[in-house]
């Protein structure tokens, strides 16, 4: 996972890099460093902890130089520690390489490499500085030596190499794993994500597999794979700052909670010819297969829903990890369907690289447009929900859901009266997140010491209430459970006793009366009932008042205050809910 950043230019590095580094956190903070070049040496700092932690010990960005990388890692190969933390160096420290990405062949690498190298970390990417390394001491330039050590190089990889025998310039490739370049008046950035670039950054270039890039005080230039140059189409840049600060908010998490009305809307940008055709698409297939992973799984478990109930077509729901098992079953009439805010969660590339190879036709759901996966799909949905910052996904969430309202609606030629719906849900969002605050707020406190949480719906909800579990667990560390209601009494029934909390999901529709049997059940055994439902019942020993909608709506209205009360909990319990434990927001490991 990891977060990778190049710049060189007229200005020092260091403060750019660090200013970079600090939007890319999102994709891993165990540890951070960075490297320059000053006076002809390289100057490296690096250690564990968040980038402002590793700064406030090491003053990062006090490095001098006006060449330099930088990275913040998600660890997979080798503890948290500092040797393991990037940037890694050859045997002289003329060399230096961050790298976001894993070598699969790292262990034979290392092994032919320590014959004649000294290694000092566990890491796959050490390898890489040698590789180079071997390769200038054969009179080769460095932008050469990076493209020779691709050539042996197995797995995914975006890397940057700087060397003190090319002091104004960085090179680097990438295989499988994002890396942009950018052009400002003061020099030329490269980076792991687009939003990264600093305001002066107007615009910027994707790189091929394959391809070297060179940044020097020239520019940006691009080899292909034979080390011929080639030209490249630069795009203009359109992100906003303002999308990625926190604009006053304490956490990401809260502010994108609370833009989800905005955002929602957002997602009716659409063209309403293209979801017809999309539509006919679905309807055609022989058979149509979701995949997606964590909370755009559960957004899939309601598509699912939807597809079956407004449109009767059938389709199955497999968790991207889970895809390959299933393969064997997809072939030139199954229209795969993947879902992923990022777009580079290597289960999902992997379960669609797959279904290409079985002829299935391939469509995703992405946030991010200019996603590896939105770039191999034959067809792309964009949820248009802006930066997704906060690594517990909130607002792709309700925009992923609005996209399968859409499809669905668009299946039965309702698509307009289906974003009339949305936009009328989007303003009761708006009432309901800002109405709620405070109530949640208490409940949180009166139930943070609480180690177990069950999650109980039916019927659309069900994933919901898995959803509410997940975002609970990720960000409060508190154990929890999401499931279908009528489950409960099969087995986990056994685990309420007195003061277990039970989230209950009960929307004044068809699963109502049901619901409170099964409420009844827990609260028999001494569970605490948070009843999320727009109808009061007595049984509640706390109610939290949802807006009543149109029932087939109510996962829009549901999930908000569970977002809230994760959110609440995270702060009772003092985590950071932008950066949970172990977790990052773009999982590029499978
Ligand atoms: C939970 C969360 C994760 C992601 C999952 C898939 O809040 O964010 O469960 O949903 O890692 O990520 P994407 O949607 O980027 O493929």
């Amino acid at each position: 996972m990891c977060g990778i950043v190049g710049y060189v230019g007229k200005e020092e590095a260091a403060p750019l890099i660090y200013g970079s580094l600090g939007k890319l956190e999102y994709r891993g903070y165990d540890s951070a460093g960075m490297a320059c070049i000053a006076n002809g040496s390289i100057v490296c700092k690096k250690d564990i902890g968040l980038l402002e932690e590793v700064d406030r010990r090491n003053h990062l960005v006090d490095m001098p130089g006006k060449t330099g990388i930088g990275h913040v890692r998600w660890a997979t190969h080798g503890s948290v520690n500092q040797t393991n933390a990037h940037p890694h160096r050859d045997c002289k420290n003329k060399i230096a390489v961050v790298h976001n990405g894993i070598i699969e062949n790292y262990k034979e690498l290392r092994a032919a490499l320590s014959l004649r190298h000294k290694l000092v970390s566990e890491t796959d990417t050490e390898v890489i500085p040698h590789l180079i390394e071997e390769e200038m001491e054969k009179g080769e330039s460095l932008e050469t030596a990076v493209l020779h050590a691709t050539q042996q190089l197995k797995g995914s990889y975006a890397f940057l190499a700087i060397s003190t025998e090319a002091p104004g310039k960085i090179a680097g490739a990438r295989k499988d794993s994002p890396l942009v370049v950018g052009l400002g008046e003061d020099g030329s950035y490269a980076t792991s994500d687009s939003y990264a670039f600093p305001a002066q950054v107007r615009q910027y270039a994707f790189i091929d597999e394959g391809e070297v890039i060179v940044l020097d005080q020239g520019g940006i230039s691009f080899l292909d794979s034979s080390g011929t140059p080639r030209q490249k189409e630069f795009l203009p840049l359109k992100i906003s700052s303002d999308a990625v600060d926190k604009a006053g908010y304490d956490h990401y998490m809260l502010k994108e909670i609370s833009e989800q009305p905005e955002t929602l809307r957002c997602s009716l940008i659409q063209d309403k010819n293209y979801f017809t055709e999309l539509a006919m698409d679905i309807l055609r297939a022989k058979q149509v297969v979701i995949t997606a992973c964590g909370t755009s799984r559960f957004a899939a478990l309601v598509g699912r829903y939807l597809f079956s109930k407004v449109s009767k077509k059938f389709c199955d729901v497999i968790m991207s990890s889970e895809f390959h098992y299933f393969a064997d079953s997809v072939d030139a009439a199954t229209l795969v369907i993947a879902v992923s805010q990022s777009g580079e969660t290597a289960d999902v590339m992997e379960g669609v690289k797959r279904a290409k190879e079985k002829g299935a036709t391939t469509l995703s759901i992405v946030n991010r447009p200019d996603s590896l996966l939105a770039r191999i799909s034959d067809k792309v949905i964009h949820i248009n929900c802006g930066p997704e910052i906060s690594v517990a996904a909130t607002k792709s969430f309700t925009n992923q859901l609005a996209v399968f309202y859409l499809l669905a609606y668009s299946m039965v030629n309702k698509y307009d009266w289906a974003v009339e719906r949305l936009r009328d849900i989007s303003y009761n969002m708006f009432y309901s997140i800002n109405g709620h605050g405070h109530q949640i707020k208490n409940i949180a406190e009166i139930l943070a010491d609480r180690k177990d949480f069950y999650y109980i719906a039916r019927g659309i909800n069900y994933a919901i209430a898995s959803e509410g579990a997940l975002k609970l667990k990720e960000v409060s560390y508190i154990h929890a459970e999401g499931m279908p209601a009528g489950e409960l009494k099969h087995g986990t029934l056994a685990l309420i006793e007195k003061g277990v909390p039970v989230v209950a999901i009960c929307p004044n529709d068809y699963t109502f009366d049901e619901m409170l049997n099964n409420i009844a059940e827990a609260k028999a055994r001494g569970g605490v009932i948070i009843g999320v439902s727009d109808r009061f019942d007595p049984i509640y020993d706390h109610w939290i008042k949802i807006n009543q909608v149109e029932e087939i709506f109510y996962p829009l209205v549901t999930v908000v205050p569970l977002q809230q009360l994760a959110y609440y909990l995270a702060r009772c319990c003092q985590h950071n809910p932008d950066k949970p434990r172990n977790l990052a927001k773009s999982v590029t490991v499978k």
